[in-house]
This record gives structure tokens, C-alpha cells and sequence, in this order.
């Protein structure tokens, strides 16, 4: 059984190379790299994540590992190709996509991510869970990642394969991403393991604001000490950086992270409509509750007295109704 994992990885390995090739050096990828290029994606980037193009036809993978003699059933099996329904034989599983090599906690290429050229569905398909590639414990970019998450203590989580892409190259050393789906327990004690302070970097949009707040007390829970990147309403890590550059990025979103509690409030703000009077006296029933499960009286005062100079509020009000909030939880 563990020649057949090895066998797995080694096919693995060499699709990668195969599809980075295709990508640089034929006239098949030519439209694959322009669609990368036109994106802000460079040649340093497609070789660090090996970024590489399935071409259109049914068939190319499936020669390339069949004259490699590789077990077509078990490559099958692998989830790099598919069974024809009429089970004459094999086609290949991605097609006309750009690929993205997903990688094992030791940096063995184990899955693929291929994302179509425009616009359509699904934008990316995945590779199938498999014995080597299991989505909830896997992380983007996590072997990479590691080595600065150890020295610094520190990670940054984004969604999506082009935001850790980007960033990386904007500095950002420690990123890795979900993948789409919600980041599981298994991922939070994966990182905690290896860092104390977690960044959350999702998008500028509502998905990417309620998968935040879904996820701080995943990680909390762990130990790990949260803050939020707050985007720009409707923009995304990779979008930022294409308009305002990465310098920007660091300084602006990386190096001036809200806390948790904050990224709450920003978020229950959004939901009401500070113009009107009943709009205001929710949003401000709903901080009272959120303040109210902080632990710490010093920091219920730092937000309590923010809140109340927003507000124009006494503290002694605000500090009212938190406490009602703490003795009901009691
Ligand atoms: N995702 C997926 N399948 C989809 C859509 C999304 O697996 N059909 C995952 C991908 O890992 C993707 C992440 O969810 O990177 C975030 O989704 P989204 O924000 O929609 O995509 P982007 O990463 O912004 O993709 P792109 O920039 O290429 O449009
Ligand atoms: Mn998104
Ligand atoms: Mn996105
Ligand atoms: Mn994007
Ligand atoms: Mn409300």
C-alpha cells in the first residue's frame, strides 16, 4: 500500500512538471500565460508555486502516464484522471485550466487546484479527497509557510491561491489559504502548532466577513491570539495589490491588523443603519454584547470608552447594560 502512495506522489510530481511546461514552453500555454499576465502574475511567481496549464485535449495526461507506465486505475484512483463512463479506458480529469500543484506538510505534491481561463463554473475544480490530499487538514502553501510561521511566530490566513500568490510576493512569507472551505479544527491546531499570533486576511466581502467571523473562535479556541485584516468593501488580497500595489498591502492591511473584538464591532456595524435612531440603539445593544464576553475589565473599558465617544453616550450607561450582559451569561 505505501508503494502505491509513492507511486501517487511521483505521478504527482512529475504532472507538476508537465504542466509547468506546458505552461512556459508551448504554444498550447500561450493563452494560459497571457490570461496570468494580463492578471499581474510573474515568471518568479509561476515558478515558485509552479504554477502550470492542463491543455484542452482529452488525452494528454493520460499517454504522458500511461508511457511512463504508470497504473492508469491507480492514477485513477489518484484523482489525476477520470474513467470513461463506458469504461474503454481513461480521460484526463483537468482541462484547459491553469494549475495550481497543492502540497503535502513535507512538499510533495499531492492534489491540484485548476482554475478556468475566464469567467464559468465551476472556476476551480479540486482534486477529489484522496488518501494523500485531505481538505480539511490541508493548507495551502502550509510547507512553505512553515519555516517563516516558526520564526516568527505568525501566520496569515487568506482564501484563495492568487492571494497567498500575491502576497508572497508583496513580502507576505507566512500565508497560506483555506482553499473555500471553512477553516476546520484540524487546520486551527495545525497552525497553532506552529505559530502564536494569526492573521485573518479574507475578502472584502460578505462571504469573506462572515467566514471571518466564523473562524476567529476556531482559532481562539486553540490559543492563538486573532487579528483581522479588514479589505476594502468588495475587494479581495489579490485585487488590492493589482490596484494599489504591494507596498500598500504591508503597510496598510499586513501591518495594521484590528482585533478580534473590533473586527466584530466593525461587522455588526455594517448590519445597521446608524441614520436612524432605532438602527443606532441596535448597533449599539449588539457592542454592549459583544464587549460583555471580553473577559478582561481593562479592555471592556478601551472599547466601552470609544464606543461612548462615538456615540455620545456615558460610559456609566454603556457599562450598564454590559453588565447585564455578564450577569445573564453567568
Ligand atoms: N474555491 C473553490 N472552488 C470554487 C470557488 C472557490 O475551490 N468554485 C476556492 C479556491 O481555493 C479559491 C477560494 O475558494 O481560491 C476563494 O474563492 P474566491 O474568492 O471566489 O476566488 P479567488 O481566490 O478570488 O479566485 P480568483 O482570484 O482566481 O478569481
Ligand atoms: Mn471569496
Ligand atoms: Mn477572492
Ligand atoms: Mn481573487
Ligand atoms: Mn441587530
Amino acid at each position: 500500500a505505501d508503494l502505491e502512495r509513492e507511486k501517487l506522489i511521483e505521478a504527482h510530481e512529475l504532472t507538476a512538471k508537465l504542466y509547468n511546461y506546458l505552461l512556459k514552453n508551448t504554444t498550447h500555454g500561450q493563452q494560459a500565460m497571457a490570461y496570468l499576465r494580463n492578471r499581474g502574475v510573474t515568471d518568479k511567481q509561476i515558478d515558485h508555486f509552479n504554477i502550470g496549464y492542463a491543455p484542452r485535449e482529452w488525452d494528454t495526461l493520460v499517454r504522458f502516464l500511461d508511457q511512463r507506465k504508470f497504473d492508469l486505475a491507480l492514477m485513477e484512483k489518484g484523482g489525476l484522471i477520470s474513467a470513461k463512463h463506458d469504461g474503454s479506458g481513461y480521460v484526463d480529469r483537468f482541462r484547459e485550466r491553469i494549475m495550481f500543484p497543492l502540497w503535502s506538510r513535507e512538499g510533495k505534491t499531492i492534489a491540484f487546484a485548476g482554475r478556468l481561463l475566464g469567467e464559468g463554473q465551476p472556476k476551480y475544480m479540486n482534486s477529489p479527497e484522496t488518501r494523500l490530499f485531505n481538505k480539511s487538514r490541508n493548507l495551502y502553501n502550509f510547507h512553505h509557510a512553515r519555516v517563516d510561521m516558526r520564526k516568527h511566530r505568525r501566520v496569515v490566513l487568506f482564501e484563495g491561491y492568487m492571494d497567498v500568490i500575491k502576497a508572497w510576493s508583496a513580502g507576505v512569507n507566512n500565508g497560506v489559504a483555506s482553499m473555500g472551505t471553512s477553516l476546520t479544527e484540524e487546520h486551527a491546531s495545525l497552525l497553532q502548532r506552529n505559530a502564536d499570533e494569526a492573521i485573518i486576511c479574507y475578502d472584502g466581502d460578505n462571504a469573506g466577513m462572515a467566514a471571518a467571523l466564523k473562524t476567529i473562535p476556531l482559532l481562539e479556541k486553540t490559543g492563538l491570539k486573532v487579528q483581522v485584516a479588514v479589505l476594502p468593501q468588495g475587494m479581495d488580497p489579490d485585487e488590492y495589490i493589482e490596484k494599489h500595489g504591494a507596498n500598500a498591502f504591508m503597510r496598510e492591511m499586513i501591518e495594521h491588523p484590528v482585533s478580534a473584538t473590533k473586527f466584530k464591532l466593525i461587522y455588526a456595524k455594517k448590519n445597521h443603519i446608524l441614520l436612524e435612531e432605532e438602527g443606532r440603539k441596535d448597533y449599539l445593544l449588539e457592542a454592549a454584547g459583544i464587549i460583555a464576553a471580553l473577559d478582561s475589565p481593562i479592555e471592556r473599558e478601551i472599547y466601552l470608552k470609544d464606543l461612548s465617544r462615538e456615540f455620545d453616550i456615558p460610559i456609566e450607561v454603556l457599562k450598564q447594560d454590559v453588565f447585564h450582559h455578564r450577569e445573564k451569561s453567568y
